[in-house]
């Protein structure tokens, strides 16, 4: 990792800013000058790129004039986030039109940043972005599902009437009838992967914000991860998982249905200050 932490001496004030914001004590103060003394211990995180008020710090070739600098930066407010928590909804009506693709790409480039544990990075996002795409996956959904079926015969009612309805083409209740999906899944088996299942469900939630933001629509689709858990070898077949990652699914599309207020759950959780 030598190089990975490189310093402007030029610009660097030696405040320690750098050292002391690094989690894992990476870095060090050497003759009054940053230095990475405990490479192994880097998780490469970026705070001390992120942090530095010079600009000194490059940091694995990133250099500190290519971040987004904070000034100025439109970011939302207590109240826009609050709205939004009391007014999305889960979507179970979906327009047929596709997501603009530019806008998806944006909003899964932005998803990159969400946090996860001991920044493991592992983190994979499957996308059906087109209703074209969708409707292949659902078609190979099924098949697993009768292939699972055929081989055992022991299929629940939750999960075999839905299977009928939509093999007909009746009802879609397990992907509702949505344009798109996003499966975000973590290799577990990844070096320094410490949350994987955290990791994806924090993806998920901050691409459901990301995508309301956008005006997308988007559903939790724990139907999936029902199925999964019914038949293992189910994304497996269809998009090439292991069986032992951890997902989640997220549907999403532009909205069918409008809603006009917002429902009142405020007081749904125990508030428990201990001070
Ligand atoms: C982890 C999780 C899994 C969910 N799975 C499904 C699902 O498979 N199908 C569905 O229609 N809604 C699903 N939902 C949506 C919930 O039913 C919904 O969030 C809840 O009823 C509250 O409604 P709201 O999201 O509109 O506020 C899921 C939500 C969560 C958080």
């Amino acid at each position: 990792m030598a190089g990975i932490f490189e310093v402007d001496e030029a610009k660097c004030v030696k405040c320690g800013a750098c050292v002391r914001d690094c989690a894992f004590r990476a870095l060090k103060m050497e003759d009054g000058a940053p230095r990475m003394a405990f490479p192994d211990r880097c998780m490469k995180c970026q705070h001390c790129l992120a942090v530095c008020p010079t600009g000194a710090v490059t940091f694995d070739g990133m250099r500190p004039e290519d971040s987004a600098s904070v000034e100025g930066l439109p970011l939302p407010s207590l109240e826009s986030v609050e709205n939004w928590l009391r007014t999305r909804r889960s979507m179970r009506q979906f327009a047929a039109a596709d997501v603009d693709r530019a806008t998806l790409s944006r909003i899964l480039l932005a998803l990159g940043n969400a946090p996860t544990g001991c920044n493991a990075r592992s983190l994979t996002f499957t996308c059906f972005p087109t209703r074209e795409s969708m409707d292949a996956f659902r078609r190979d959904f099924i098949s697993a599902i009768e292939r699972h079926r055929d081989g055992t015969k022991l299929l629940p009612r939750w999960l075999a009437v839905p299977a009928i309805k939509l093999r007909k083409g009746e009802e879609d209740m397990f992907f509702r009838g949505a344009s798109g999906m996003l499966i975000v899944s973590s290799d577990e088996t990844a070096p320094g992967v410490a949350t994987p299942r955290e990791d994806v469900t924090i993806a998920c939630a901050q691409f459901e914000m990301l995508a309301n933001a956008a005006c997308i629509a988007t559903c939790w689709c724990g139907f999936l991860k029902m199925v999964q858990q019914e038949i293992p070898e189910l994304l497996e077949q269809t998009i090439g998982l292991r069986r032992t990652s951890p997902f989640y699914a997220m549907l999403f599309g532009y909205p069918a249905v409008r809603y006009a207020r917002g429902v009142q759950r405020d007081s749904y959780a125990r508030i428990d200050f201990r001070g």
